[in-house]
């Protein structure tokens, strides 16, 4: 019997950890295969964050996700990375090639780029798309936002340097500019893309009133139960269509499902199980 066999073992990585509910969505998604997969959350201070990512692969782990604040170390400890993981600098899923082989892939802007596109019908393609912060989620999130070739973007932050780098970073792929939330051209955009961490604070970054407007498509990579308080500012500006992160959570994590086992869930009954929690 190898170490291996049995039911695969999947961990998260984060810290904190404890309110994640990745482990109930990977738990709908094995029950769509009739699979046995034992994924647990393993909190780690970033300090610990090497060593229990080995210790883990060598003694017989199958996968695992990351999540904050490990995600940029974990793109330096595999020993391979998909395209898109090198360009975000970050890893969010690790898959177990060998004891001595992990490769890395980001699964965050493919699962933003579903849920915007197949799961609410919104057309990225040559729209105004305005990206709120320049931290870790907007660079885990730009390239496959640019692949979608929307006319035009603007990175805004609270700290302008940071979207210019950004900025800089990434204009080989498209039409990018950069500047502080005040700077923002003020009539409302197609697209606004909320990746600061405002909402975790109940804050909701100083945008120009008109920035949002009827038919603006908001959308909060934040989430929690009821509306953020981007949503709630997004709503008061008008917008009918503001939404909240849970379907990025779950394409993001179907996508690394995929990665694992070979099959992709379906994630609309688990969209509406997390609705219903
Ligand atoms: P993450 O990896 O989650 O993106 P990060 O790298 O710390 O974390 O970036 C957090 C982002 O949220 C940054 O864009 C930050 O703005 P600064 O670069 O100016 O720090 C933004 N942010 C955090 N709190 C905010 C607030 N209250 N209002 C506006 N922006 C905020």
């Amino acid at each position: 019997m190898t170490m291996t066999s049995g039911p695969g073992r999947y961990v998260l990585f984060g810290h904190p950890v404890s309110h994640s509910w990745s482990p109930f969505i990977h738990g709908l998604f094995a029950r769509q295969f009739d699979h046995v997969v034992d994924y647990k959350l393993v909190d780690t201070a970033p300090g610990q964050f090497r060593h229990a990512v080995i210790e883990f692969f060598v003694q017989g782990g199958a996968g695992a996700n990351v999540t904050l604040p490990h995600k940029p170390a974990a793109a330096e400890i595999v020993n391979d990375l998909s395209a898109r993981a090198e360009r975000a600098r970050a890893v969010n899923t690790i898959v177990r090639r060998s004891a001595t082989e992990l490769y890395g892939e980001n699964t965050d802007g493919v699962g933003l780029v579903t849920d915007l596109t197949r799961n609410l019908g919104v057309t990225v393609t040559g729209t105004r798309l305005l990206i709120l912060g320049a931290g870790g989620a907007t660079r885990g999130v730009l390239a496959p936002l640019l692949e979608q070739e929307p006319r035009e973007v603007r990175i805004a932050n609270r700290t302008p340097e940071r979207a210019k780098a950004l900025r800089d970073e990434f204009s080989d792929l498209g039409e990018i500019s950069a500047s502080g939330f005040d700077e923002v051209e003020d009539r409302p955009w197609d697209v606004v893309i909320n990746a600061t961490a405002a909402s975790l604070a109940g804050e909701m970054p100083e945008l120009p009133p008109r920035a949002v407007g009827r038919d603006s498509v908001c959308y909060d990579m934040a989430y929690g139960r009821g509306d953020t308080a981007f949503m709630r500012w997004a709503a008061g500006r008008g917008s009918t269509r503001a939404h909240k992160g849970w379907g990025m959570l779950v394409e993001q994590a179907a996508e690394s499902y995929l990665l694992w086992h070979g099959v992709r869930p379906a994630t609309k009954s688990v969209m509406g199980a997390l609705e219903r929690l």
